[in-house]
């Protein structure tokens, strides 16, 4: 068989075409190559050895000889999985490394270096959607809050506002780390869940936005940071498990946090504090809903799954046995944020709405535990074995 590449050089994309030339023709195969370029032996030469193939520079025009190397290295290939959102295997190899789900997989190349490789560990039905939702609704802090709304608050007013602004930023911070750490352990196979963390990543970094935005909005000093808060947040960072760190932080701390959200939204003293609550409660309810969907999709994967939550709740209870929790500015401020003036009748109302917070977080984390799958009495045990820093 016979080509002209006429003058295109081997090095500018002739090579295409003797590929194509060769790729249905039988091992053993003569191809004659002719072209005018002046480096067409030459390259051609190099380039059939690179591929596996035989060069004869003997007869008038470079002669390829196809060589077994190329079908052997893609016979060895395997595909990974399939690429739509039910092509998943329930075990992802690392020798894949990151290629997209369903591709040809060369063999060869490093290993990758991830360790949540197993569907059952990582997964959840809902992630494409949840993610897809996610993209969809990102916004911008600059735009979707009206900095410049006109309010006035009595400085003590004003303190407790930046106070929970300050223990709002550093939760944030624990919300954004761990999903970025799970990120870097996880197999791409999985990507629809990578994707959802990702987005929840971006989330979290618009909420630490808009929260240090309010704190700084009319002071410039911040709030106190309560090292027992801090020490709850740290054993959050210190949890490893992919599926014990969703339930701790996305369905019993995120869980909490739209109920505080919600409060701060409905009693917020100025507009701007109402606002950036309210477009970080809508992020957290998906937080708290891929939280759910991994939970229950792991708790059918693996049915001792329930008594490992169980023993995580007991243990993180037990390492915080002696730290404070929540600090004690941070609950005051709650009720002087929600009491909106320094009146007994109003620190009054403030009271009562933060007790009523604390009772809806707490019969919030009792209804998703049950949708979990834990007997009632047992839920009550284990809301109530919660860290007292809400997340
Ligand atoms: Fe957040
Ligand atoms: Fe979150």
């Amino acid at each position: 068989m016979t080509i002209d590449l006429e003058d295109l050089g081997l090095d500018a994309g002739g090579y295409l075409i003797v590929q194509r030339a060769l790729r249905d023709l039988p091992i053993g195969s003569r191809l004659a190559v002719h072209g005018r370029d002046p480096a067409l032996r030459v390259h051609l030469a190099v380039w059939s050895r690179e591929q596996g193939h035989g060069i004869d520079l003997s007869g008038p025009a470079p002669t390829v000889v196809k060589g077994s190397a190329t079908t052997a290295r893609w016979s060895r290939a395997r595909r990974a999985g399939d690429p739509g959102p039910d092509g998943t295997l329930p075990h992802a190899d690392v020798r894949w490394g990151l290629a997209m789900r369903g591709a040809l997989v060369e063999e060869g190349g490093p290993p990758l270096h991830a360790d949540l490789i197993d569907r059952g560990v990582v997964w959840a039905e809902a992630a494409q959607q949840l993610y897809q939702h996610g993209a969809a609704r990102q916004w911008n802090p600059d735009t979707a809050v009206r900095w410049d709304a006109p309010f006035a608050l009595p400085s003590e007013i004003e303190g407790a506002v930046v106070q929970v602004m300050t223990y709002l930023v550093e939760n944030e911070y624990a919300a954004m780390q761990i999903p970025a750490g799970f990120i870097a352990r996880m197999h791409p196979h999985y990507r629809e869940v990578m994707q959802v963390l990702a987005i929840q990543v971006a989330d979290e970094a618009r909420h630490v936005e808009v929260f240090t935005r309010r704190a700084m909005l009319r002071s410039s000093e911040m709030g106190v940071s309560g090292a027992g808060g801090r020490a709850s947040l740290q054993t959050l960072l210190d949890e490893t498990d992919f599926s014990l760190a969703a339930f701790l932080l996305s369905v019993l701390g995120e869980g909490s946090f739209l109920d505080l959200l919600e409060f701060i939204t409905r009693h917020a003293p100025d507009p701007v504090t109402r606002e950036v609550a309210g477009l970080a409660l809508r992020d957290e309810r998906r937080h708290v809903a891929f939280g759910m969907a991994h939970l229950k999709y792991a708790a059918d994967a693996d049915r001792a799954l329930l008594g490992r939550l169980r023993t995580a709740v007991e243990r993180r209870h037990d390492a915080l046995a002696d730290t404070a929790g929540l600090n004690q500015d941070v609950f005051d401020s709650l009720v002087v944020l929600a009491a909106h003036a320094w009146t007994p009748e109003s620190l009054r109302s403030g009271w009562n709405a933060v007790q009523a917070l604390q009772k809806a977080m707490n019969e919030g984390r009792q209804r998703r535990l049950v949708q979990l799958g834990f007997p009632s009495d047992e839920a009550v045990e284990l809301s109530a074995l919660h860290t007292r820093n809400f997340m």
